[in-house]
């Protein structure tokens, strides 16, 4: 047994999870990871994790690590029969929509989201009697039923690239629930909200309460830094940024660029997974952490495979999961 840790220990090493970067000794990590991987292999299980989760799963026990649209696509392309989505709901959800026949499981019953709970689908039908005709273009973000309410789906990694393309039949679009990201979006694309863009007032609780003033002083002090910021971020934040972007397009940035030092404006986990990526750089994270992603642990990962309950399985009506995979696959049809 003690062989079997010490070789868990080493592989936990060797994908760069480090004492300093751990709530706890990597022999007590190691002791629940091994115990997953093991089951996960008898179960024909697979985890899929989102890089806000913590490094502890993401290195221990994650085999599909992403941002939302990576885990959207490839949920498409998954041999498992039990995705553990280490995420959000609508995460999840979305991937039950492309995977009927496979059983997904939430290990938290608290893994929501503020923006998803933001809006639903009467107000979303409501938007649609108010506007007429309009394309509701809807943030990964949300239920399954206020996506089966929409035209085409989008994510922070393709959100730009897809209303461009809508904007080039339609002169004005509903887009929903992310007031900042809608903000932002209209910008970059020299569009006025509540003219060009009808926007939702949804906002998320992690990314709206960053302090844009913090970035002017962190410039002063480290010359030469790249500040990065999500656009869920409102956009006094976004003014003073080098860069705006969902998680993935950070990472692509980070790799591509030699800045000095880099100053993340998201969630705490995408720092810690920053540094085990690029050892060799300078990351400065403003610590704000997403309760709900956060509500999922090694041991809840491990209680859903020793004891699958009803309660944390997902499930979408067919009808609905219908109507809100065609809104999903107008997003992959938009994105190529
Ligand atoms: P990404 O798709 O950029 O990872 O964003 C998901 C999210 O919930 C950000 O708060
Ligand atoms: Fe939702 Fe914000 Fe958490 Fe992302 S960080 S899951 S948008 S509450």
């Amino acid at each position: 047994m003690e062989a079997v840790l010490n070789e868990e220990i080493k592989r936990l090493s060797g994908k760069g999870l480090r004492e300093s970067c751990l709530a706890r000794g990597l022999p007590a990590v190691a002791a629940l990871t091994e115990k997953i991987n093991r089951l996960k292999k008898e179960k024909n299980a697979i985890v899929c994790a989102h890089v806000y989760q913590t490094p502890d799963i993401i290195c221990g026990v994650g085999d599909i690590i992403g941002d939302s649209y990576k885990l959207a696509d490839d949920s498409r392309k998954m041999a498992a029969d039990i995705i553990i989505f280490c995420g959000v709901r609508f995460m999840g959800e979305t991937a039950k929509i492309l995977n009927p026949s496979k059983q997904v499981y939430i290990p938290s019953r608290n893994a929501g989201c503020s923006l998803s709970e933001s809006v639903n689908a009467e107000d979303v039908r409501k938007l649609k009697a108010r506007y007429p005709g309009l394309p509701v273009v809807t943030y990964i973000n949300t239920s399954a039923e206020v996506k089966a309410e929409s035209d085409c789906v989008v994510t922070s990694a393709n959100a730009e690239k897809i209303l461009r393309r809508l904007y080039r039949k339609n002169e004005k679009i509903i887009f929903i629930p992310d007031r900042f990201m809608g903000a932002n979006l209209a910008k970059v694309l020299g569009k006025t909200p509540g003219k060009d863009i009808i926007l939702w007032q949804g906002s998320c609780v992690v990314h709206e309460k960053f302090n844009a003033a913090v970035i002017g002083l962190y410039r002063k002090n480290y010359p030469g830094l790249a500040v990065l910021a999500h656009a869920e971020c409102p956009s006094d934040i976004i003014n003073a940024v080098d860069f705006m972007g969902g998680t993935g397009d950070m990472l692509h940035y980070i790799e591509n660029t030699n800045a000095t030092a880099y100053l993340l404006v998201t969630e705490c986990g995408f720092g810690e997974l920053a540094r085990i990526r690029f050892p060799q750089k300078n990351f400065i994270a403003m610590c704000r952490l997403c309760p709900y992603m956060k509500s999922i642990t090694l041991e809840s990962i491990l209680d859903v495979l020793e004891n699958p309950r009803p309660e944390l399985e997902v499930s979408v009506p067919p009808e609905i999961a219908a109507r809100a995979k065609k809104s999903i696959e107008k997003m992959f049809e938009l994105a190529e």
